[in-house]
């Protein structure tokens, strides 16, 4: 009922972990894999071991908003990882190695490697909003997102997922941009930042950061409307998704997976067994069989 294919790769269910959240090591993945999840995508990893900014990282937003964070791209580094990868694949389930870098060079090393330690696909993380030389700095603009996406292409043999950010007005030229990626990852959290107003400064220690959870949602369906419409690409949509309805919605707009990250937070690791029965249910009041007959249905022609 809920089995879908992205990129080739099927997914037991349409619900992935996405990159950031319980996924630095195998057994968090593994816990993720057990409790439900259809695929994990890992925490993006770069060339080098990083800390990460100090605290404050991250500030939960009050009212159920959402989370605002800069953690910085901590990560064990790539040559570090290879036996978290190796471990996490006995999770059972499909396993996404995001990637981050600072140019073509970069990415294409980091896949290489990624690709070499058996994960199902790639992600490049070409989205950040809070990391300096990386991330949005290179994903705003189109030049640099076409050279990427298609060095890594041309260099490996498993799919490539694009993950973009909604920090921009042209989502759907910097989609085209990509055209060679197996699949579109919609959306990164959304940059913003918080005051204290008791102490007159910033909340977090980076002053910027993304905006993660319910507050995003609006604009995650959105960008995967907009970007399936024009470009009939195979999407995966992420942002604020607390619920099976809102996993529909997005499913609706054009996505054929999902991802899950803050209602890790809200909710807790059972969320992907919790809004996957949400999901079986609808469908079966609403007489759908299988997922895919969803997918942009609520396209407007
Ligand atoms: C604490 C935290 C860390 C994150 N780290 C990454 C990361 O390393 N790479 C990445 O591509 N996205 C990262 N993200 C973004 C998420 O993968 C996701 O795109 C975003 O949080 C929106 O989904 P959500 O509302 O379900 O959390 C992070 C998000 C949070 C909250």
């Amino acid at each position: 009922m809920l089995e879908t294919v992205v990129s080739g790769i099927r997914f037991s269910n349409p619900l992935l972990l996405a990159s950031g959240i319980m996924d630095e090591t195998a057994d968090s993945m593994i816990r993720i894999s057990k409790s439900g999840a259809g695929g994990i995508v890992t925490k993006s990893i770069g060339m080098e071991e990083r800390e990460g900014y100090e605290n404050p990282v991250v500030y939960e937003l009050p009212n159920g908003l959402g989370l605002l964070n800069a953690m910085g791209l901590p990560n064990p580094g790539i040559e570090n990882y290879k036996n978290e990868i190796k471990n996490a694949l006995k999770g059972g389930v499909p396993v996404i190695g995001s990637i981050f870098g600072k140019d073509a060079g970069e990415f294409l090393y980091l896949s290489k490697r990624m690709e070499d330690y058996g994960v199902h696909a790639i992600e490049l993380n070409l989205s950040c909003p809070h990391a300096k030389g990386y991330g949005m700095e290179i994903g705003v603009d189109e030049n640099l997102v076409e050279e990427i996406v298609n060095e890594v292409k041309k260099s490996v043999n498993i799919p490539v997922w694009a993950k973009l950010t909604p920090n921009t007005h042209k989502i759907v030229d910097i989609a085209k941009a990509a055209e060679k990626a197996d699949a579109l990852v919609l959306i990164n959290t959304v940059r913003g930042m918080a005051i204290d107003v008791d102490a007159r400064v910033p909340v977090l220690k980076n002053v910027y950061g993304g905006l993660s959870g319910p507050c995003i949602k609006p604009i995650g369906v959105r960008a995967v409307y907009e970007v399936y419409r024009e470009t009939q690409k195979e999407i995966v949509g992420v942002g604020g998704i607390l619920n099976g309805r809102d996993a529909l919605e997005y499913i609706m707009a054009g996505a054929k997976a999902v991802q899950i990250g803050t209602a890790i937070y809200y909710r807790g690791v059972g969320v992907f067994h919790e809004i996957a029965s949400e999901m079986r249910e609808w469908m079966k009041k609403n007489k759908v069989s299988k997922i895919k007959e969803l997918v942009g249905i609520a396209q407007v022609r």
